[in-house]
């Protein structure tokens, strides 16, 4: 007879519900939605069954759906029109372009939700990277550092200008938090939270959303500033870099295959860590669940409960809706 049975504390719902250690509510749930120009637009994504392109007006109707189900946060991903774009991204800093309108609406007509500005210049920039980009004498191309950073932080100020409660900067530059959060200071903006993609990987994950806002680069990757998925100390140290240059909260991207990272990073810091459940991660369940191979709903509160018991305070999912009207 075997001296000790984990299974009598398993034996009744009543019972497993009482000594679960891990609990998601929608409060926990940050929803990235996608942004069209346009009026009464809805674009079906086709590689997100499930998510779409909302013009301001029908975002705005939904957001009050939503917003009974309990869901109060919304990272804003701005679909840019082509012509719109150049080489540094200028329409991120438009004050009347889609970005800043939907901002303004949004905080108008929902003065009680949370809006989160995304940081990187790739929906804007017609090379489709995450900063500037110059040809070397060979002919590689090189992202800048120093003079995307400096772009970066004046997006933020106009992203906190406009009304962005948070700003989220995605890009992976060295030093950009420190920069954003002295600009934000200076001009009064010392309420506005960073929150820091701090472990970004470079990853296939984000098929997806590259093709949602078409904002794929043009050429070569994203290897030389976003992180190897063979690292994880390096994770750690970029982290500690955020937090040190004022960091409000930090993220790890994808999340899924980087639970690993995510835990060692909650032990590690003593500001909140989020996650970010990526396009690549909600459509593998989407489409496997249309092809009859799983059960979409339990695999999803699987995936997302995996985010919590890793240690994620704040999660951002496409699954948010389905997850808050299933919670
Ligand atoms: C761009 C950005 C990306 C995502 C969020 N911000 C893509 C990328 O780095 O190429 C991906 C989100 C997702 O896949 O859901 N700075």
């Amino acid at each position: 007879m075997p001296s000790e049975r984990p299974r009598r504390n398993r034996r009744s719902a009543a019972i497993r519900e009482l000594l679960a250690e891990t609990c998601l509510t929608s409060s926990h749930l940050i929803y990235p939605v996608f942004v069209c120009e346009g009026k009464s637009v809805e674009e079906p994504i086709k590689t997100l069954p499930g998510q779409s392109r909302w013009s301001v007006d029908l975002l705005s109707k939904q957001i009050s759906e939503w917003k009974k189900m309990g869901l109060k946060h919304y990272a804003l991903f701005p679909k840019i029109e082509e012509k719109l774009k150049d080489p540094y991204g200028k329409e991120s800093q438009n004050e009347n372009g889609l970005l800043a309108r939907t901002i303004k609406t949004l905080k108008d007509a929902h003065p009680d939700i949370v809006l989160y500005g995304d940081v990187a210049l790739d929906p804007y920039s017609s090379d489709g990277h995450d900063g500037i980009v110059r040809k070397n004498k060979n002919g590689v191309i090189e992202i800048l550092n120093d003079e995307s950073v400096e772009l970066l932080a004046k997006m933020a100020l106009k992203q906190a200008e406009w009304g962005a409660d948070w700003v989220a900067p995605s890009d992976m530059m060295d030093g950009r938090i420190g920069a954003i959060r002295t600009l934000l200071d200076q001009h009064g903006y010392t309420d506005t939270g960073i929150l820091a993609y701090s472990a970004k990987y470079a990853s296939s994950f984000y098929g997806p959303f590259r093709e949602a806002l078409d904002s794929a680069p043009k050429a070569g990757d994203k290897k030389t500033y976003q992180m190897d998925p063979r690292n994880h100390r390096e994770a750690l140290r970029e982290v500690k870099l955020d937090v040190n240059e004022g960091a409000d909260m930090v993220m790890v991207k994808p999340g899924l295959p980087y639970l690993d990272i995510l835990a060692d990073i909650k032990a590690s810091v003593d500001v909140p860590v989020a996650v970010y459940n990526v396009s690549g991660e909600y459509a593998m369940i989407k489409f496997a669940a249309l092809a009859g191979a799983l059960d979409e709903q339990a695999a999803m509160m699987e995936c997302l409960i995996s985010f919590r018991r890793a240690g994620a305070d704040a999660i951002l999912t496409y699954f948010a809706p389905a997850a808050a009207k299933f919670l």
